[in-house]
């Protein structure tokens, strides 16, 4: 299908977002190829292109110039931002919230990014019914030539591997999540959903927006056209983050930094049993002084992590409600404790790391057997049998 063939509408069938920071030398080269990239033949509205700027040097001026010039066959809109919030994500989300048409394809204005490929993007979304189409350099076809030096090949591979596994369901069918390439329908974004924290905005459309389905294209990373990178070390501190931040925003992920710092507390618990009980306590009171300082423990790494947006009663009311939960398991913990070492003979911190094993079974017991009970197998339901085929799960779904 060519674009002449499309259906006329009033709106342009979708809007080109090209993020720029002092990309004044990348301008006129990077015009010259979106003309020749996206033929326009009158019949049918432009694609918009449009430039959310950043810059402190000329391209906005050179963006402005050709946009008035006579004859200029794309329709040009530059939003320049003199407070640039959010960087390249947050340039990204404003140009979201402007853009029109059914689709938004985002990309870079060095030229890494090939203009040519922009009709295929749309035109692979539509044809397969997807929501994202990622230009991958991982995809068969693909290359990451452009990639300055072994180093940032070796970066850029690395958090392509952690980010993959950190967010396998949501990145199923993404070879590329870092890629600054991709085209998405307009229709499953909201932008004010989205939180990006840096550069890594298709991870942050991919986790927080409604893709129910995803197309690749392979391509090849091309060298810069002129200029420099922007992207420094402190954008690589800020992914990490941002990578924390996204996976802490789903419950199974809430869950498990939950159980995790919750473990993590064995270790102040039963260190400073062995602390006290050296210098001459009781063991049974010590191991109550020591679970308040487990407690301490896991208070301070939930306040300043997983609930560190979440402060908002008084700190009173927290400390006290958190107090009595991580206290109610020494009902059961502390006779136990007691009959283990004076009833059985038991070493203290072995006899307490036993108890909070007991504690935890006896919690996923109740849980599992009184709480969440499964259901009952439906009678006739087909075990295993010629012809009995698993579901077919979509090859990239994300709820
Ligand atoms: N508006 C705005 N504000 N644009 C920015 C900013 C900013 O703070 N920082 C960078 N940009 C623009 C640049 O002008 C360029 O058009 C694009 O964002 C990418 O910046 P580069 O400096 O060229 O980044 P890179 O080549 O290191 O990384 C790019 O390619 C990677 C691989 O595809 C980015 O697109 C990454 O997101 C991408 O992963
Ligand atoms: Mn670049």
């Amino acid at each position: 299908m060519s674009f002449s063939d499309l259906p006329i509408s009033i709106d342009p069938p979708f809007t080109v977002l090209i993020p720029t920071f002092n990309e004044q030398e990348n301008i006129p080269e990077l015009l010259r190829r979106l003309v020749e990239a996206l033929p326009v033949d009158g019949r049918s509205p432009a694609p918009q292109l449009l430039f959310v700027d950043d810059s402190t040097d000329r391209t906005p001026d050179l963006l402005r110039e050709a946009a008035a010039a006579a004859g200029c066959p794309l329709s040009i809109t530059v939003l320049h931002r003199d407070v640039p919030e959010g960087g390249l994500g947050g340039a990204v989300v404003a140009g979201m919230r402007q853009a029109v048409g059914e689709w938004v394809v985002v990309m870079d204005a060095d030229l890494q990014h090939p203009p040519a490929l922009l009709p295929e993007l749309v035109e692979a979304g539509r044809r397969q019914q997807a929501d994202l189409v990622v230009a991958s350099r991982y995809a068969v076809g693909g290359s990451r030539d452009g990639l300055a030096g072994g180093y940032r090949t070796a970066v850029s591979g690395a958090s392509t591997l952690l980010t993959k596994g950190l967010f396998a369901r949501e990145l199923r069918g993404v070879s590329d999540p870092m890629s600054g390439f991709f085209a998405i329908r307009r229709s499953a974004v909201n932008p004010s959903e989205l939180r990006p924290l840096g550069y890594k905005i298709l991870l942050e459309l991919a986790v927080r927006s409604r893709i129910r389905k995803v197309a690749e294209v392979p391509y090849t990373f091309g060298e810069r056209y002129a200029g420099t990178s922007k992207s420094t070390v402190r954008e690589g501190m800020r992914f990490l983050r941002h990578l924390l931040t996204l996976r802490l925003s789903t419950p199974a992920g809430r869950a498990l930094a939950f159980g995790l710092i919750g473990l993590s507390g064995v270790l102040p618990n039963l260190g400073l049993l062995h602390l006290l009980v050296r210098a001459g306590m009781h063991y049974l009171p010590a191991e109550v002084v020591a679970n308040q300082g487990a407690l301490l423990w896991n208070l301070t790494l939930l306040e300043s992590t997983l609930f560190r947006d979440r402060r908002h009663r008084h700190w009173a009311s927290r400390i006290g409600r958190f107090w009595l939960l991580g206290n109610a398991d020494l009902l059961l913990r502390i006779p136990l404790l007691a009959l283990l070492v004076s009833g059985l003979g038991m070493q203290v911190i072995a006899a307490t790391a036993l108890t909070l094993i007991a504690s935890f079974a006896v919690r996923f017991l109740v849980a599992e057997r009184m709480i969440y009970v499964p259901r009952r197998a439906a009678p006739s339901s087909v075990v295993a049998g010629i012809g009995a085929q698993p579901v077919p799960v979509p090859a990239a779904s994300v709820e």
